[in-house]
């Protein structure tokens, strides 16, 4: 294996600040945010904003504080939000919002596509009672484990809650993938959700953030909540450039990504015991054989490749750290792991 070539597929939070973005991080003009004083915070809520076609953002620490931070805004102490049973804000992130927000998940199951069925959605909207806690909100998550929600879905979602007065605020984690794999601005799927939280620490590169987009209204209690949970940052400029830096450069690159997972997942899939799930975006799933999980595993940590998953199910994420060559080097091993399977 060529010398200090990471082969490192876990994730796309694995990503480092390239060299221009830390001098951008570098020069960054920054201030008290608590006094609003920071102007690349600005330049950033008010560049986010705008791409997102909302009135305004908020930067928060991650995508979990994001998240927490808009149930918190939509939602009282003792109402409910909808959520899929594999989104990421009902399982991994705590059950924060039932444990600081007091809102209670009121959980639907995804299906094998990663949407919430509007069947099972108004199922789970109970008639005002004084039994039932009152739901407010429908949170969607966008990719979903990599899978792409189509417009017309996220429209009939919109439609819906409108129809029974509630919010829609999707976990947007990495809803730039989205938007690149349909081939429109980030903007066309924001419409449909009154709040959006993306991530810029995930394909987009940035060291450290998550953005919320809405209304003006909605991103003032937002603020006030932030900062409740410990996330006002003072001079929080440099975090600030490197967001910018991201949606400005890295935006557009995230297809390459995507055209990799495809390239990996044709290696992977030539690969007895190894059934692999064609991806929608920069996350390939594989599952592998009790037969060949041994064997397999034990090659990746020979020539150190590293993925996220269980041993049955992996997870193999491509993102700015995996370039052409790091991909080939990886389908050459895969290659020659299968002769040694042929051979055997
Ligand atoms: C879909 C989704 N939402 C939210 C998060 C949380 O982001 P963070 O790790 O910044 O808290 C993640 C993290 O992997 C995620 O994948």
């Amino acid at each position: 294996m060529e010398q200090n070539l990471e082969l490192d597929f876990r994730s796309d939070t694995v990503t480092k600040p390239c060299l221009r973005m830390r001098e951008a991080m570098f020069k960054a003009e920054v201030g008290d945010d608590y006094y609003r004083d920071d102007p690349t915070v600005q330049e950033l809520e008010r560049f986010a904003a705008d791409l997102f076609g909302k009135e305004a953002a908020l930067l928060t620490s991650s995508g979990t504080q994001s998240n927490l931070i808009a149930i918190m805004s939509h939602c009282q102490r003792g109402e409910a939000f909808i959520v899929g049973h594999r989104s990421h804000a009902y399982l991994r992130e705590l059950g924060g919002a039932a444990m600081i927000a007091g809102v209670q998940p009121q959980v639907v199951h995804n299906r094998a596509d990663g949407k919430l069925s509007l069947e099972d959605i108004k199922a789970s909207l109970f008639p005002a009672s004084i039994l039932f806690a009152p739901v407010r909100l429908i949170a969607v998550e966008n990719t979903i484990d990599g899978m792409v929600l189509p417009l017309d879905y996220l429209k009939d979602v919109a439609d819906l809650a409108t129809e029974h007065g509630l919010q829609v605020h999707t976990d947007g984690a990495r809803i730039f993938n989205a938007a690149a794999a349909i081939g429109c601005p980030v903007s066309n799927i924001a419409c449909f959700s009154n709040t959006v939280s993306f991530c810029l620490s995930k394909g987009l590169g940035a060291p450290v953030g998550s953005v919320l987009v809405g209304s003006a209204q909605t991103i003032e209690k937002a603020r006030r909540h932030r900062q409740m949970l410990g996330g006002g940052m003072r001079q929080a400029g440099i975090l600030a450039a490197a967001g910018l830096f991201a949606l400005q450069n890295n935006v557009s690159r995230l297809e390459r990504d995507h055209a990799r997972a495809k390239e990996l997942a044709d290696a992977l899939s030539n690969l007895p015991g190894l059934t692999v799930e064609t991806p929608q975006t920069n996350i390939v799933f594989c599952n592998v054989d009790a037969s060949v999980q041994g064997k397999f595993s034990e090659f990746l940590k020979k020539n150190g490749i590293r993925v996220s998953g269980t041993p049955d199910r992996q997870r193999w994420v491509t993102h700015l750290g995996i370039d052409d060559v790091a991909l080939a080097t990886t389908a050459n091993l895969l290659t020659q792991m299968q002769g040694n399977c042929n051979e055997s």
